[in-house]
């Protein structure tokens, strides 16, 4: 089966609502089909339902950054996943990094996570981050992906995996303009997949997107995607602006 690649941006707390949605009318004309590269912005909550609108009728397809692990309920200041899905967005950033480290988000709530968004029809790209600590003593960071995608991914069953984007970014590589080089990139990818195979077999496997994220760049997009694991990139900065995301979309 073939893995459709996906170039996706993150933009984190950035942007106005206005600047949202100019950003996408500058790109949504220039994007190519879903169905050889698919594009997609994960952007504040407020931005969410005026970039839906937006962006009807092409295929750019819109995320949110994160989402609560309820469906609804007396959750003051959280996002329902199923309010999401109703107004349009499929799909969810979790577990990112910056989720971890300052929001104290563990494996346990990114796992509750996981399943909410399932639940209510949203697609989740779940993020695994390695420090560089872990980095120079490398079996530990092998292990820590490994603890983290069967913390995360536990549970869920071969139809619900095969609805899961998994994105390697490493924490050091994430806003440091030091990406990791596309050999290790691969390596961190590669090794998720085997930990996905060992779960669900190799054939599920085979089917789930792995991402890599950290200082992508128009430059190095290539070289990442070239990567026999690599099915896409996670962009943060170089997403900010429509230009540059333009130049990854057609790196
Ligand atoms: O989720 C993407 C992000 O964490 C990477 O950010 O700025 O290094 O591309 P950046």
């Amino acid at each position: 089966m073939m893995r459709i690649p996906i170039i996706a941006g993150n933009w984190k707390m950035h942007k106005t609502v206005t600047e949202a949605v100019d950003f996408v009318n500058q790109v949504k004309d220039q994007l190519p089909p879903a169905d050889q590269l698919q594009t997609a912005l994960a952007a504040p909550t407020l931005c969410l339902v005026p970039m839906v609108q937006a962006a009807a009728g092409s295929p750019l397809k819109l995320m949110a950054e994160n989402c609560y692990c309820k469906d609804a309920g007396a959750y003051t200041g959280e996002t329902s996943p199923y309010a999401l899905y109703q107004a349009g967005i499929h799909h969810v950033l979790l577990g990112h990094s910056e989720r971890r480290k300052y929001f104290h988000e563990d494996d346990d709530l990114i796992n509750q996570k996981v399943g909410a968004a399932l639940r209510n029809g949203l697609c989740p790209i779940v993020c695994c981050d390695d420090t560089m600590a872990r980095r120079i003593a490398a079996d530990d960071q092998i292990h820590w992906a490994v603890n983290r995608i069967l913390a995360d991914l536990k549970g869920l069953s071969t139809e619900d995996i095969c609805k899961v984007t998994v994105a390697y970014e490493p924490s050091w590589a994430i806003g440091s303009g030091q990406s990791a080089d596309p050999n290790q990139a691969e390596e961190g990818c590669y090794l998720i997949r085997q930990t996905i195979s060992d779960m669900y077999g190799e054939d599920v496997a085979n089917n789930v997107r792995v991402l890599y994220g950290g200082s992508v760049t128009p430059e190095n997009t290539g070289a990442m995607m070239a990567q026999a694991d690599i099915d896409g990139v996670l962009v943060g900065t170089d997403s900010l602006d429509s230009r540059t995301f333009l130049e990854i979309v057609n790196h």
